[in-house]
């Protein structure tokens, strides 16, 4: 995240994140990445982002055509397969008090988790919990396990609220570690096993991300599939393909874009 302080708001949001970390010293860590990001490293989170976008726009396809090149299944919307639960979570939403980031493409998760038959899933960046929802309406048909993680959200007292659109019944497959990525994910690959699904969608710092890929892709499984959201921020996710020698698909969702593939 990137500060511009241009009003009263902003810097009263700042200064309220600042005192919300000082009171956690578990996120102490993060609170120090923070201020290298926001002080010697601004621009990190940008590089390579024309190259990407370019890139990414002459080979992206919409959700309907991934799904179906990527796993052979019908396309239905997430909200259209399940409507009363859909609405329950929006009603959620609607009267929920802090303002969070927005839902990913859920038709193209719950299918990914579908086509694997997923046991053990594994997603960085929770908010309301759309994804998380539609992660575990999957993997609950097989008793899976959904590994989350997620900062607090500190400027807004917003603690309770991560996660609150994902329904009581789906709780229990659930385990959601509220840390920051690089504390949160060593520990979840501690005690995780084989993964099925990657989804990312935390922090979108260059360096961020390729940390995050370079610590999740070794332990996902042959056949599992990988997605990170807005690959269009940076370069890292065209940078990690072709380091990796791994030939994604490219879905644009709301005029962002979505890296997805199956490990071979
Ligand atoms: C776009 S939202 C996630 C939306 C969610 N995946 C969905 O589709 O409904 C991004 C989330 O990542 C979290 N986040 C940002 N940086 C993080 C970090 N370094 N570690 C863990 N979570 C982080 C934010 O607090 C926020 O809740």
């Amino acid at each position: 995240m990137y500060y511009k302080l241009n009003t009263v708001s902003e810097i009263a949001r700042v200064f309220k994140t600042f005192i919300g970390y000082l009171k956690r010293p578990d996120l102490y860590p993060e609170l120090g990445r923070k201020i290298i990001k926001n002080t010697l490293n601004r621009n990190g989170a940008f590089k390579g982002k024309e190259k990407t976008n370019l890139w990414a726009s002459q080979i992206a396809v919409n959700q309907e055509i991934a799904v179906k090149k990527l796993f052979n299944l019908e396309f239905q919307p997430f909200s259209e397969r399940y409507p009363q639960e859909f609405g329950r979570a929006l009603d959620i939403q609607n009267a929920c008090p802090i303002k969070m980031g927005g839902a990913g493409a859920l038709e193209l998760l719950y299918s990914a988790c579908e086509f694997t038959q997923a046991q053990t899933v594994i997603e960085t960046g929770v908010a309301y919990g759309w994804s998380s929802f539609a992660t575990l309406t999957s993997l609950q048909k097989r008793n899976g396990t959904l590994y989350s993680s997620d900062m607090p959200y500190l400027g807004q007292n917003g603690d309770q609220y991560v996660g609150c659109v994902v329904p009581d019944y789906l709780r229990g497959n659930w385990k959601l570690f509220r840390h920051a990525d690089r504390e949160s994910l060593p520990k979840i690959l501690k005690e995780s096993r084989e993964i099925d699904v990657v989804h990312y969608d935390s922090d979108k710092s260059y360096e961020g991300m390729m940390w995050a890929y370079k610590t999740l892709y070794p332990k996902l499984r042959k056949g599992g599939v990988f997605i990170s959201d807005d690959i269009n921020d940076n370069s890292a996710f065209q940078d990690f393909c072709e380091q990796e020698k791994i030939v994604p698909t490219v879905v644009e969702f709301e005029r962002k874009f979505v890296g997805i593939f199956v490990k071979e």
